[in-house]
């Protein structure tokens, strides 16, 4: 079996324990099963001018190569580039994109530099699997320095239609760095199409049947691969948890209500404020469930050293305290906004509770969250999804409430139409859903990306 290389911006601290993500923990156990090598970024910042060696340690089968990064190469690459334009752009915000030259010159540089560090660790029938929109132009690098090996890519986020994707001065570049892969992965079907639809337009190249195809004279393979969580796992995580104080107590303070839960980095891709806004319209529709209902919405601080983050972490606490002043009284409190990270097995245990998972993300890649929701589920009493028509997990859990994010109204109907629904239309919602993810789960989208690149 070949060894395998992974190449991702962030890079999960297995000193610390388990990593939390399913996503983390399912390219642990691929890179246990090959042996192998997980190169990215420390989260560190060296405090010099120029990024610091790369420190290996040795985990089991696994060599992590870590570099810091200058504070240079964390403004350009980091905040820079991949998180106020790229990000942006996938997610079809044209106007939050910013395009500095530099930046954007700061981002090949990063890229060439992880290129020539990983170079002399590649051995010839190594694997290598390259994560996200921070590292697209990793492969064009790498056959610049003779690597002939084969490289896959996976997108995790959006991938935007042309007149979208034309925007950005540097397309091109981009997307002659994705024709450097062997296979490239998307999230959904929708993103393969805006994908080929680009090549056609741009003409060079496109689709020439399977999940062929051709530009630039190189041929190399494209489709969608859902990613996905590790379910079982998932679901016995939030069963068990119904048994811990952090849970209870919780459930307790409930006090009979019906909880609605949104779990969400804090990010503007994820519709927070129409999403409050859309319980604000159900509320004030609905009178009779004042004092009934208890939203939970947790929301981490995410990367703050990115320009708007910061304002926006203050506006959603503004709509949330708008909610809660108009409408709470002495003893109801509608919405709990809770500013920090949860441990995964509470969380587990919150979904479990909740009548409704509101997930209405005005755009992306796939959501996690909402697969996990389903999966914590009790089968006999399942709480119901309501998910935005724009995530990629939309086309896969068709018993969810589809809606549209920007219609507030609808999100408050749905909300409506969640919390009434008698048992039984929840179970017959519930079952296909978990049957899908209980089939295709994490370890199922690994070793499909991996057998597509083994070729
Ligand atoms: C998204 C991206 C990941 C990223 C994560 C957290 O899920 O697809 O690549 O790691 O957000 O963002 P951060 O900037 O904190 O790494």
């Amino acid at each position: 079996m070949s060894r395998l290389i992974v190449v991702s911006n962030r890079v999960p601290d297995v000193a610390k324990g388990p990593p939390p993500g399913g996503l983390a923990v399912a390219l642990e156990s691929a890179l246990e099963l090959h042996g192998g090598v997980w190169m990215g970024w420390s989260g560190k910042s060296s405090g010099a001018k120029e990024p610091g060696p790369l420190s290996f340690h040795e985990h089991g089968r696994i060599t992590f190569a870590l570099s810091d990064l200058s504070r240079r190469d964390l403004s350009e690459y980091y905040a820079g580039f991949a998180n106020s334009v790229l990000w942006p752009l996938c997610h079809y915000r044209l106007d939050l994109t910013d395009y500095a030259r530099k930046d954007m010159a700061g981002y090949f540089r990063v890229n060439r530099f992880f290129a020539e560090r990983l170079r002399p660790l590649v051995q010839p029938d190594d694997l290598i699997w390259i994560h996200d929109y921070h590292l697209i132009p990793i492969a064009s690098e790498l056959r610049r320095l003779g690597v002939e090996n084969r490289i896959g890519f996976f997108m995790h986020i959006p991938w935007p239609p042309p007149d979208v994707f034309f925007t950005l001065p540097v397309h091109e570049a981009i997307i002659s760095g994705l024709t450097a892969y062997d296979v490239v992965g998307f999230q959904t079907g929708h993103d393969v199409d805006n994908f080929a639809s680009g090549l056609r337009r741009e003409g060079i190249g496109g689709d020439v049947g399977g999940r062929w195809f051709e530009a630039y004279g190189r041929r190399f393979r494209a489709g969608a691969f859902p990613i996905s969580i590790a379910t079982r796992h998932f679901a016995d995580m939030a069963s068990e948890a119904m048994n811990t104080a952090a849970v209870r107590r919780f459930a307790e303070s409930l006090e009979g209500r019906d909880l609605i839960i949104g779990v969400d980095r804090l990010d503007y891709s994820k519709g927070l404020t129409h999403r409050i806004d859309g319980y604000e319209k159900f509320l004030t529709a609905n009178p009779a469930y004042h004092g009934r209902t208890t939203m939970l919405q947790v929301t981490p601080k995410s990367r703050t050293e990115v320009p708007g983050y910061t304002a926006m972490q203050r506006e959603v606490a503004e709509r949330a305290g708008h909610v809660n002043g108009s409408l709470g009284r002495l003893d109801w409190v509608p919405i709990r906004y809770v500013n920090r990270a949860i441990a995964q097995n509470v969380l587990a245990g919150l979904y479990r509770l909740a009548r409704v998972g509101l997930i209405t993300p005005l755009r992306d890649g796939m959501n996690l969250v909402a697969k996990e929701f389903v999966a914590a589920q009790d089968p006999d009493d399942p709480g119901v999804l309501v998910l935005s028509r724009f995530a990629g997990a939309a086309r896969e859990l068709d018993g969810a409430l589809l809606v549209n994010p920007y219609d507030i109204e609808a999100v408050g109907n749905a909300i409506a139409q969640g919390l009434s629904m008698p048992r039984e239309a929840r179970r017959e919602r519930f079952s296909p859903m978990m049957k899908r993810l209980l089939e295709y789960d994490i370890s199922r989208w690994c070793s499909d990306f991996l057998a597509e690149l083994s070729g």
